[in-house]
């Protein structure tokens, strides 16, 4: 029954498949550095670009459905990447099936997310929600999240899956962090901090070091997720600039309608205290958000935050210094680099 009352609903879209991959996504053109540090992995990531396909497979028809609407996508698929370099840096056979971890559950906290973002498009697509409905669209997420801890069990070991479950944790206690400061205005850089901190980098860092827990190398895993946390946060820092950013398969100023206080915001209110004033009166009206993402720009604020998300880089590349130096390593590091500076 379930599969054919999903049927009905509107399914099969003629959509293009995007490809996926940090160096062929929308907007990955300047990558030098990141393009020579992922051809080191390039084998590994094809395969486990076929492992996921196989992953989100389910004899419960809209699963694969749903989650292969965002799979197809595209998407910059950093998550599988970092931790193919982590392998590399630590000198370890790489496990494929291990990299699609992150990615599974990036991609449930991605339909979950939509969700509750009530956003409208992802990866230049109709969001899941909006084409499939939000209950299979949370439903699936759910899978996503499921296989990948099974996963994580299955190819990384006891530490590995206990970590991962922590991650996710973390994940989810950002999201709702977030969700309740929406509209607080006094909102600090400390509190915006531990938003990105637990939504987003603690699951990047365990793809960083979830190759070292499932070797057993604690003191190197140590190292790995340090640097996760700091590249992690850059990284949200970096999509958070990029919502102000036209073209980004976005539509920009999503957070300002919401009110979330991001770095970009917090520096810009800092500089134009108006804008403070204004938001706090109440969300800005939609014919109001082009004009006001002007003038949070005009401000000076995107490169504000794009220079304490390199910072944040520095930070994190300092931690690798207990690893062997090598190529692995080395491509660690541009790849961190390049995820603030494919901003430009
Ligand atoms: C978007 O993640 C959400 C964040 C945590 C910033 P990505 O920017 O990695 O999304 P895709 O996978 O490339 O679509
Ligand atoms: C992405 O967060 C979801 C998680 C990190 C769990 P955002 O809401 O900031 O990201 P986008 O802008 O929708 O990709
Ligand atoms: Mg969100
Ligand atoms: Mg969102």
């Amino acid at each position: 029954m379930p599969s054919t009352a999903f049927r009905e609903l509107p399914g099969g879209p003629g959509w293009r498949e995007r490809p996926a991959g940090l160096v062929t996504g929308r907007g990955d053109a300047r990558v030098n550095g990141a393009a020579g540090a992922l051809l080191l992995v390039s084998e590994e990531l094809l395969a486990a670009e076929r492992a996921l396909s196989e992953l989100i497979q389910s004899d419960v028809a809209a699963v694969p459905v749903v989650a292969g609407h965002l799979v197809a996508a595209g998407g910059k698929r950093l998550r599988p990447a970092l931790c193919a370099l982590s392998f590399r840096a630590l000198d370890l056979p790489i496990r494929h099936r291990l990299l699609c971890v992150g990615e599974l559950i990036h991609l449930g906290s991605l339909l979950h997310d939509d969700v509750v973002d009530a956003s409208d498009t992802r990866r230049g697509r109709p969001a899941a929600h909006r084409w499939y409905g939000s209950a299979v669209a949370v439903l699936s997420g759910d899978f996503c999240l499921a296989r990948a801890v099974l996963l994580a069990a299955e190819e990384g070991g006891h530490r590995a899956v206990t970590e991962l479950a922590r991650a996710v944790t973390e994940m989810a206690e950002g999201e709702v962090l977030q969700l309740q400061r929406a509209g607080d205005l006094s909102t600090t850089r400390a509190a915006y901090l531990e938003v990105i901190d637990r939504k987003s980098a603690a699951l990047i860092a365990w793809c960083a070091a979830a190759p070292a827990w499932s070797a057993g190398r604690d003191d190197d895993a140590e190292a790995l997720a340090r640097f996760g946390r700091g590249v992690g946060a850059a990284f949200q820092v970096t999509d958070d600039v990029l919502d102000y950013a036209p073209d980004t398969g976005k539509p920009p100023g999503q957070d300002l309608r919401q009110r979330k206080v991001t770095l970009p915001l917090l520096f810009a209110m800092e500089a134009d205290p108006g804008l403070r004033d204004l938001l706090v009166a109440g969300a800005p009206s939609e014919a109001d958000v082009p004009a006001l993402v002007h003038r949070v720009r005009r401000t000076g604020a995107l490169d504000a935050a794009l220079d304490a998300a390199r910072e944040m880089v520095a930070d994190a590349v300092d931690a690798l210094s207990i690893l062997p130096d090598n190529e692995g390593r080395d491509a660690l590091i541009a790849l961190g680099r390049h995820l603030v500076d494919r901003v430009r």
